[in-house]
C-alpha cells in the first residue's frame, strides 16, 4: 500500500512538470499524453483522473484519445517497444517469416509484453518506408529488410 501511495505521488508530481510546461489548453491533450508516456511509460487510471481535474476535461474524453492513438497506451509498456509493420507491401516481400522469428524469439504474440517487462510487441500499419520492407521499430530505430535469422541478434543489442 505504501509503495501505491509513492508510486502515485510520483506520478502526480510527474504530471504537475509536464502540465506546467505544456499548459492546460485542449489543443495540448496529445503533447501532454505522449510526455506523460515518455515520463510514465503508460497512461494510468491516476493520470486520466489528474488530467482531467486541471485540464477540466473529461476523464471519457482523456480516456478515449489515450486508446486511439497507437503511439499512446493505457497498459504499461516494456522497457523496448518493438513496432512490426503488418501492411500488405511489407507482408509479400516475407513479413509472414519475420513476424514468426519475433514471436519466437520473444515467446509472446503481438499485443503483449514479456514477463520480465523487456518487450513489448506490437503490430503498425506502413511506417512509410516500403521500399525496404519487411521492416520494425525497436523503440526508435528503424530496420529494414529483414531476414528472419536477423531477429535474434538484432534483439540481443538491446539490454
Ligand atoms: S507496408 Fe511496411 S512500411 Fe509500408
Amino acid at each position: 500500500m505504501e509503495n501505491q501511495v509513492r508510486a502515485d505521488e510520483d506520478t502526480i508530481a510527474a504530471i504537475t512538470a509536464i502540465v506546467e510546461s505544456h499548459g492546460t489548453s485542449r489543443s495540448e491533450l496529445i503533447p501532454i499524453l505522449k510526455a506523460v508516456m515518455d515520463e510514465l511509460g503508460f497512461i494510468s487510471p491516476v493520470v486520466v483522473k489528474e488530467l482531467s481535474a486541471r485540464m477540466q476535461l473529461p476523464c471519457s474524453e482523456i480516456q478515449s484519445v489515450a486508446t486511439f492513438y497507437r503511439m499512446l497506451s493505457t497498459q504499461p509498456r516494456g522497457k523496448h517497444v518493438i513496432q512490426f509493420c503488418e501492411s500488405a507491401p511489407c507482408h509479400v516481400v516475407g513479413g509472414r517469416q519475420i513476424m514468426e522469428a519475433l514471436k519466437k524469439a520473444l515467446d509472446i504474440e503481438p499485443g503483449e509484453t514479456t514477463s520480465d517487462n523487456r518487450w513489448t510487441f506490437l503490430t503498425t500499419s506502413c511506417l512509410g518506408v516500403c521500399g525496404i520492407g519487411p521492416v520494425m521499430l525497436v523503440d526508435t530505430d528503424l530496420y529494414g529488410n529483414l531476414e528472419p535469422e536477423q531477429i535474434p541478434h538484432i534483439l540481443s543489442r538491446y539490454d
